[in-house]
């Protein structure tokens, strides 16, 4: 099924009782819309996605994930307007400094990723402290994606095995799948099993492009705001469901 429409819940206990995904990967839409419907600045409609990102990670650690990956700001959304990106970037600010103890005391650990060099200083030394005061945790590992492009990642990754083929530290014929993925910036985590999408929209929008190769996608119109944790275990029991053959024939 492709998801639309679906709105499906479930409740911890039923989610605890089957396998749930190791990773997963959200790709958090909807914020606009949903400040739009209630008349206000779109900036407010990110401020209330904050909400969805703490219900979501607790949800994630309730339920035994072990990696939780969300794009919290891609490539593109630096062409937003600047006071958009000025409230993304102050709201990010705000949250590592608001969560950062309480995400260290309950075990999370919080990597970033993507091109930091285009942030603002407050925000990268933001991010920093908060991956000093988190990196003991062993419950979740949540890696957020910030200023992130795939496409970008791809072809960094290109580049850098071309420099050592041309340096003659690499043979072209010994480039593979595996040693590509270890130049990627997510070599150090398993590939997600479940993206999850909100707000309706049917597109990976330059997300792990690669990473995803074989996960499960999961489209839910519940808008980023309003998405709680009883929905993360809706589509943790969907993918339950499905038959995952990563290109395989069944036995
Ligand atoms: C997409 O909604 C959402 C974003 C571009 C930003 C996501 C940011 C947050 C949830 C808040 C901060 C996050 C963290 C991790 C602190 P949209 O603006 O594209 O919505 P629309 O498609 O309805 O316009």
């Amino acid at each position: 099924m492709n998801g639309q429409g679906n709105e499906a819940t479930a409740s911890l206990e039923v989610v605890r009782q089957g396998e749930v995904p190791r990773h997963v990967a959200v790709i958090m839409d909807g914020n606009g819309r949903w400040a739009r419907q209630r008349g206000l600045p779109r900036s407010e409609g990110h401020r209330a996605g904050m909400t969805a990102v703490r219900e979501t990670i607790e949800g994630a650690a309730e339920a035994g994930v072990s990696h939780l990956t969300l794009y919290a700001f891609s490539h593109e959304n630096w062409s937003r307007p600047p006071t958009e990106v000025e409230a993304l970037m102050g709201l990010l600010e705000e949250y590592v400094r608001s969560q950062r103890d309480e995400l260290a005391q309950h075990g999370i650990r919080v990597t970033v990723f993507g091109d930091l060099t285009r942030l603002p200083e407050p925000a990268r030394h933001a991010i920093a402290e908060l991956e000093t005061s988190t990196a003991e945790g062993t419950t979740l590992d949540v890696h957020l994606a910030i200023s992130y492009g795939s496409r970008a990642e791809i072809v960094d990754v290109a580049r850098a095995l071309a420099r050592r083929c041309v340096r003659g530290e690499l043979r072209p014929e010994e480039i593979d799948a595996r040693r590509f993925a270890a130049g990627l910036l997510t070599r150090d985590w398993p590939d997600p099993d479940l993206l999850i999408r909100t707000s309706g929209e049917q597109r990976i929008s330059n997300f792990l492009l690669w990473q995803l190769a074989y996960a499960e996608i999961f489209v839910t119109d519940v808008l980023w705001p309003d998405f709680t944790r009883e929905h993360l275990f809706g589509a943790f029991l969907e993918y339950r469901g499905r038959d995952r053959r990563f290109g395989l024939v069944k036995a």
